[in-house]
């Protein structure tokens, strides 16, 4: 079954951003967000990508045109029932994934391939929970989306040889660079970044330098794009504190143990750029 139609689940930043790849990559393709609301600040972030894209010379208006076109919204499941494959990309719940994709199966064929981009939950576990296990990966993406060329592939331990070869040059239709990756917490890259980016925080909370300074080593030192401060208030304090939960739960090592400062930024609210305030104010 060759893959024409392709179905995401959540238009928020991740999502928009798969959505918008995958229409730019010639797919029809039909994203559902519960309210309309969101589903029109989502598409309103595409539109700009692609506006500002034009502008910088980097996005030609007949490419922005033909994603545009390719691109439809829904907040129903029903609009989806003919897709071939469907990225979710929702909150990180297992109860909230699992209800979505219950909807899907009864509706969708039988060949149609699901994949979660969930960037720390088991995806061994929320195959189980659907009625295709075997035609169910996962296919973690990095934000932005538009940007960013890494997809990680993962295989639960019932996902079937060709559902795993399907998506993985799925990834690379999208013009993406996809790596396997085990179905473990973090898989590849969260697994290195995650402990990184507390153990930043843990200097810092013992005095290592100020945030500026870390930031500035690191991405002066190392040549990394942003220093370990910024990269946490762009991820989110929130998202990092859930994947190191996650992470600590299952591997019981202290590498993974947020440390008591996030814990606290992310109960007073401060949990990065989204919010206006993380390490920076924005
Ligand atoms: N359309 C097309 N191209 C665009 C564009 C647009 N609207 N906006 C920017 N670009 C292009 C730029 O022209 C530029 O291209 P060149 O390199 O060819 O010049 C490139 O994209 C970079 O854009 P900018 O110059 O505007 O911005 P920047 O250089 O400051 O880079 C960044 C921004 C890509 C976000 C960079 O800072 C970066 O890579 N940061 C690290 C991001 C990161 O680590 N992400 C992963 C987070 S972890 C995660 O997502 C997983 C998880 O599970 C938590």
């Amino acid at each position: 079954m060759a893959i024409k139609t392709v179905g995401v689940l959540g238009c928020g930043l991740m999502g928009s951003g798969i959505a918008q790849v995958s229409a730019a990559a010639g797919y029809k393709t039909i994203v559902r967000e519960v309210e309309q609301g969101f589903l029109d600040r989502g598409m309103g972030r595409i539109q700009k990508f692609l506006t500002d894209g034009v502008a910088k010379g980097k996005v030609t208006e007949e490419a922005k045109n033909t994603t545009l076109g390719n691109l439809s919204g829904t907040t129903g499941f029903e609009g989806l029932k003919d897709c071939d494959l469907i990225v979710e990309a929702i909150i990180e719940n297992v109860e909230e994934k699992t209800k979505a994709f219950a909807a899907l199966d009864a509706l969708v064929g039988a060949d149609a391939i699901f994949c979660s981009n969930t960037s720390s939950l088991c995806i061994t576990e929320l195959a189980s929970k659907t009625k295709r296990p075997d035609r169910f990966g996962g296919l973690h993406f990095f934000n932005p989306v538009p940007l960013m060329k890494l997809v990680e592939v993962i295989r639960g331990l019932s996902t079937s040889d060709d559902t795993y070869q399907k998506t993985f040059a799925f990834a690379q239709s999208l013009g993406k660079e996809p790596i396997t990756a085990p179905d473990k917490p973090g898989f590849i890259v969260n697994r290195l970044l995650v402990p990184y980016l507390l153990d930043a925080i843990r200097s810092y909370e013992h005095g290592l330098g100020t945030i500026e300074d870390i930031d500035k080593g690191m991405k002066l030192g190392c040549g990394y794009p942003m220093g370990p401060f910024t990269l946490l208030d762009f991820v989110g304090l929130d998202t990092t504190y859930y994947i190191a939960n996650i992470m600590f739960e299952e591997y019981r090592e202290p590498a993974y143990a947020p440390p008591p400062l996030l814990k606290r930024m992310v109960l007073a609210g401060r949990t990065g750029r989204k919010s206006g305030q993380g390490f920076y104010k924005y």
